[in-house]
């Protein structure tokens, strides 16, 4: 008999299969035992007949305490009053480690208590759709990047210098040559490989030494930054359209089973449809302002500027063309007011704030000199990069779009540390 994976059960029905998981909770009602069993794809009603089963089988099933392991042997039914749609009706069961003191019940946990149990947290029907949301989020991003022609290259972890600033630098003791920083982005290392081939993207984790405990901050995150030779800012926002767009229809495609737990609306998300509204960040200044706003021109926007921008439309907006002073070193200035930048954040609607940064880079040897001085940047560390600008230098541009502020989005969830499995955060190292 085969081992089946729950959520392979609509392919089973009316066979009998064997199963593996673990015991998420059960009931019982004298001469029935109902347990709710996952294994790890999904979630299935297992019913025990005392007069089905062998009494040892009966007896392990009323022991076994939640997220004991256990193998079962039975036949799949369709139920749609059962968690998951599918039953399973018993013929065998062994359990292979009882458990009896799991601490996560299913009554209500406060979530410091659930942070620090994070390592077993990641089981419950929440947690495990939200996962199961960011690993959709996660794939379908190279799957449309791979198939607009651009090439993934890895950049590195260790880099000898900042790209967002030097405040939020972790600093790592690295052999003789002193000091590595933990990589805050790798558009830097991007802007070479696309000059090698053409559009690029990156893919991996990103550190920020954040000192602000916010519920979009994590110190450790996940992002992905396409690079674009031989373009300009407008590209890369309607790239970045595409790509948030291509996202959320991935997951409503494939995770309309993890939605239902998160009682997520999808209505909303199926709004989202390109071309995003579009705001240059004067505007968004008279907006937020005329909303009561204390936030003034060359200021950046607070968590409460971003929802009133937000709030006025159905679909993420694009907010352009912020002052250049509040902005990284390497943006190219609006050659009409070079006060500006050539800059552009997609801010996600219902509140959820930025989820994408980016714009075009500036391609100017001589001012990107300068700049490095203006911002007390090490040009020893940076030569590399100025040569970017002395062989070839092309007008591109790109962006980093944050899988975690996606997923929360995605999900409607209150804060960031619920869409990685072990977040990292200014207060938590622990687990
Ligand atoms: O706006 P940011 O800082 O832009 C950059 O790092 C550029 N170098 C990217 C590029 O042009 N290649 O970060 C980009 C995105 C933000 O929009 C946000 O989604 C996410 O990264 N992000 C964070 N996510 C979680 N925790 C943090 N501390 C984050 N900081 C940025
Ligand atoms: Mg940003």
């Amino acid at each position: 008999m085969a081992w089946v994976r729950i959520a392979d059960f609509r392919a089973e029905v009316g066979r009998e299969v064997r199963v593996r998981g673990w015991l998420h909770n059960k009931r019982s009602s004298g001469k029935l035992q109902f347990l709710i069993v996952r294994d790890g794809s999904g979630f299935a009603q297992a019913v025990l007949a005392r007069a089905a089963v062998p009494p040892e089988a009966w007896e392990a099933a009323e022991k076994a305490g939640q997220e004991s392991s256990l193998e079962l042997t039975g036949t799949v039914r369709e139920d749609k009053r059962a968690p998951g749609g599918f039953e399973m009706e018993v013929s065998g069961l062994s359990v292979l480690h009882a458990t009896h003191d799991y601490p996560i019940t299913p009554k209500e946990h406060g979530t410091a208590f659930l942070m620090e149990n994070r390592h077993l947290w990641i089981r419950s029907p929440r947690q495990h759709a939200i996962l199961r949301v960011r690993h959709a989020v996660v794939n379908a991003t190279p799957d449309f990047l791979d198939d607009q022609g651009y090439t993934l290259v890895d950049t590195p972890i260790f880099t000898p210098a900042a790209c967002e600033g030097t405040t939020t630098l972790f600093a790592v003791p690295y052999f003789d040559e002193g000091t590595a920083y933990l990589t805050q982005s790798g558009q830097l290392y991007n802007e070479a490989t696309a000059a090698a081939h053409g559009k690029v993207y990156c893919f991996g984790p990103t550190f920020r030494a954040e000192k602000s405990k916010t519920r979009r901050h994590l110190t450790e995150f996940w992002m992905v930054e396409p690079e674009i030779a031989f373009a300009h800012l407008e590209d890369a926002v309607r790239l970045a359209e595409d790509l948030v767009c291509h996202v959320v229809a991935r997951v409503l495609e494939t995770r309309q089973e993890e939605l239902k737990p998160l009682e997520r609306d999808s209505g909303k998300l199926e709004n989202v449809k390109a071309p995003f509204p579009r705001l240059h960040y004067d505007d968004a200044i008279k907006l937020i302002r005329a909303k009561g706003s204390p936030t003034s021109w060359g200021s950046d926007f607070g968590g409460t500027d971003e929802t009133i921008i937000a709030e006025a439309h159905d679909r993420p907006v694009v907010v352009h063309r912020f002052p250049a002073a509040i902005k990284a070193f390497y943006m190219a200035s609006d050659p009409d007011r070079p006060e500006l930048s050539l800059s552009a954040d997609v801010l996600a609607p219902e509140g959820y704030g930025e989820i994408v940064g980016g714009g075009e880079r500036l391609a100017d040897g001589e001012q990107l000199r300068r700049r490095i001085h203006e911002h007390q940047l090490p040009e020893e560390s940076l030569r590399w990069y100025l040569d970017l600008r002395k062989y070839g230098s092309v007008p591109h541009a790109g962006f980093g779009m944050g899988i975690e502020r996606v997923v929360t989005w995605i999900c409607g969830l209150e804060h960031l540390r619920e869409t990685i499995a072990f977040p990292r955060m200014l207060y938590r190292i622990y687990p």
